[in-house]
């Protein structure tokens, strides 16, 4: 594991020397800062997880630091150090977030900076691991979309889950491909195995010829030590190939041997390894096209696209952007300790109409966005990027129609809209509506919409009209 960093800011080069020392021994690695403006310059360049700052000094002083890194990097712990040791100084200090402090210039000034910051980046990699273990467990579990096209997909990944085919998973960004790669694993009898993914867009071709497969110590200038590569760490699970098109010429043949044959060797090594590992491949680009010009093995393409899962964009499935929304807001709310009830009837039309370029991914951000800096108990516009509202189809007022929307979503406007007309009274909307009210009724579960009625059959919550 890398080296944990730490920053010492202090205006007194002794203080600051003394403690790059004792922590550079400890096996830190330390930068370090005269005053607060360069150690947030020093912070905006590379992330650090620790800072030890002054509390006095001139210009901003370390309080005032402290705050500005509350905000900027919140994982970053600071722990303050202080030679005037007042009290009320480290107590304000705590309560703006610092996690200790030290005082400096007393005999155990050295040990009790050891011990502090051993403490605090252990704190720090609990805190770290816990949220890593909750959202892993978020992410292989919810798959939001009532929509046909997302049963279809749900269909495509139970008949495919559990067999030992490569699937190739294509669609355009955001659109949850990769949540799909981790679907077909945890529904596959190889779910207690490793996961495994790799960026093949993250590395230059040599870097990903070692992560791939691995090397020898002394394979190459640098090679220290004996590393395993991604097929031998993903044996008995599965093994992702992220935006697999990115992958070079030379390497694309390398990786057809091991889909044929499951066996390489490590970079530097003549022995033959042979793994049990399962190959999911995503892309966002149009892989035959690759194919035809020149860039992607045509023999490559055939053996991973045994399966293909087409994913839809997101503005195919419009219909399912309510079950979304709702989705992302209790998590988001839960997140944040806020208590958001849902959307007012102009955002709703605002997510409805826009086009969503950036698919799922981008809904998602916008609604942690929106839940971040609302102030009600509902959503509205103004909580939403101004581009929403110049997508391509204009929020019409007049008949609501517009080129792009399915027949589904429709409907679904239509029947929330009778239900607004009606007050929210059922009987009275669904005779309107000339369907039953158990039609109706069904229709809302799929929306996700019985919630907004209370008990009495009453509209309310989100879907009422912001002036009501
Ligand atoms: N059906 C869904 N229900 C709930 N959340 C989803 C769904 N699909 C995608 N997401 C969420 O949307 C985000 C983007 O999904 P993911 O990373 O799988 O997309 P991707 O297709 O791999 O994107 P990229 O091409 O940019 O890598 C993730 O946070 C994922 O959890
Ligand atoms: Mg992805």
């Amino acid at each position: 594991m890398a080296n944990k960093r730490i920053l010492v800011v202090d205006d007194d080069s002794y203080v600051r020397e003394m403690t790059e020392l004792t922590l550079t021994r400890k096996g830190y690695e330390v930068g370090t800062a005269p005053e607060a403006r360069s150690a947030l310059a020093k912070l905006e360049d590379g992330d650090y997880d620790l800072v030890l700052s002054d509390i006095k000094m001139p210009g901003m002083d370390g309080l005032e630091l402290l705050e500005a890194i509350r905000t900027r990097a919140p994982e970053t712990i600071v722990v303050m150090i202080t030679a005037h040791a007042s009290i009320a100084n480290a107590v304000e200090a705590m309560q703006k977030g610092a996690y200790s402090y030290i005082q400096k210039g007393s005999d155990s000034t050295v040990a009790e900076l050891e011990i502090v910051v051993e403490r605090a980046l252990e704190h720090q990699e609990t805190k770290r691991e816990n949220r890593r273990l909750r959202s892993e467990l978020h992410d292989k579990s919810e798959m939001i979309g009532k929509s046909r096209n997302m049963e279809q997909v749900r269909d495509l990944i139970r008949t495919v889950a559990d067999t030992r085919a490569t699937v190739l998973i294509t669609g355009e960004s955001g659109t949850g491909k990769e949540l799909v790669a981790r679907a077909l694993h945890y529904d596959s009898a190889r779910r207690n195995g490793p996961f495994i993914r790799l960026n093949c867009a993250a590395l230059p071709k040599d870097l990903m010829e070692c992560e791939l497969f691995g090397h020898e110590k002394g394979a190459f200038t640098g090679a220290i030590k004996q590393t395993r590569g991604r097929f031998e760490m993903a044996d008995g699970g599965t093994l992702l190939l992220d935006e697999i098109s990115e992958i070079d010429l030379g390497l694309q043949a390398k990786l057809l041997r091991v889909l044929q044959e499951r066996e390489f060797e490590r970079i530097g090594s003549t022995q033959t390894l042979k793994v049990d590992v399962r190959i999911l491949a995503t892309t966002n680009r149009d892989l035959q096209k690759e194919v035809e010009e020149g860039n992607f093995r045509e023999d490559l393409y055939y053996r991973l696209n045994v399966i293909d899962v087409p994913l839809p964009s997101l503005r195919e499935r419009k219909e399912d952007i309510p079950a979304l929304v709702k989705f992302f807001t209790a998590r988001f709310s839960q997140e944040n300790g806020k208590q958001i009830e849902g959307l007012s009837h102009e955002a709703d039309e605002l997510l409805m109409n826009y086009d969503w370029p950036g698919n799922i991914r981008e809904l998602e951000n916008y609604i942690e966005r929106a839940v971040v800096v609302t102030r009600g108990p509902v959503l509205v516009s103004e909580d939403f990027p101004r581009k929403l509202t110049a997508g391509p189809y204009p929020a019409a007022k007049d008949d609501g129609l517009q080129v792009g929307m399915t027949v589904a979503e429709m409907e679904r406007r239509l029947i929330m809209k009778t239900l607004e007309a009606c007050q929210g009274n059922r009987t009275e909307a669904a005779t309107k509506l000339a369907i039953s009210t158990r039609t109706l009724r069904n229709k809302l579960h799929e929306y996700g919409a019985m919630d907004a009625f209370k008990e009495n059959g009453k509209f309310a919550g989100e879907l009422l009209p912001e002036s009501a």
